[in-house]
């Protein structure tokens, strides 16, 4: 509880644009993996969406999107995003570690940022409900900071073999690519990029 009440004053007590993972634009790793792919429809969760800014973006490319958070405060402020730019996202209140989503119904599901938050010992339960809820011939991406961001500040960092043993089993990697988290910092963190797809 001691979490949700956190990211809920972290969303209350800041300007979402001044936020370090603030980026109005699609993830641009995304965005490639996207178009490179030639994925143009289906249905699109956005783990954490924070200020709604990767499931506006996905809706307005024609993507039929679900976005949640543990935050209310931060699901507010996404709703009024998309009520904003016209697109129509179905927002939800939900903790991953403790979802209410359906098993196997989405398409596609983003996690931008949140892997990284969670503590060790939560991070294989996120793994089985992010696999629960994906469909069998689902696709999953990830972007979580790199060991290669300095310092001990915000979130965990993790190297491609961490990512490996973490989400192995549950999942066939496709890729994991070092690459970085565009936000309001000046200095961007250093992250990894993974594209993964239910074990066969
Ligand atoms: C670093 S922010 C990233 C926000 C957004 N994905 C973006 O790229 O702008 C992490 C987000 O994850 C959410 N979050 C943290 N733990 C969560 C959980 N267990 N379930 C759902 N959302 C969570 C936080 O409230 C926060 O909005």
């Amino acid at each position: 509880m001691a979490r949700r009440d956190d990211w809920d004053y972290t969303y209350s007590s800041s300007d979402v644009e001044q936020l370090p993972w603030y980026y109005p634009k699609l993830d641009g790793d995304l965005g490639k993996e996207i178009r490179a792919m030639g994925l143009k429809r289906g249905k699109f969760l956005d783990i954490g969406t924070g200020p709604g800014t990767q499931a506006v973006n996905l809706a307005q490319m024609g993507f039929k999107v679900t976005a949640t958070d543990i935050s209310m405060m931060a699901v507010d402020k996404a709703r009024k995003r998309a009520k904003k730019y016209h697109v129509k996202i179905k927002f939800l209140v939900d903790d991953i570690l403790e979802t209410k989503l359906k098993s196997n119904q989405f398409d596609f599901i983003l996690d931008r940022g949140v892997f990284h938050t969670l503590e060790a010992d939560e991070r294989a339960k996120y793994v089985r409900n992010v696999r629960r809820i994906l469909k069998r011939d689902g696709i999953y991406f990830m972007k979580c900071f790199s060991t290669k961001t300095p310092g001990h500040w915000g979130p965990y960092r993790f190297t491609k073999k961490q990512i490996n043993e973490y989400f192995g089993g549950k999942f066939d990697i496709v890729s994991i690519r070092d690459s970085i988290f565009s936000g309001s910092l000046a200095r961007k963190p250093k992250t990894l990029f993974c594209v993964m797809k239910p074990a066969s």
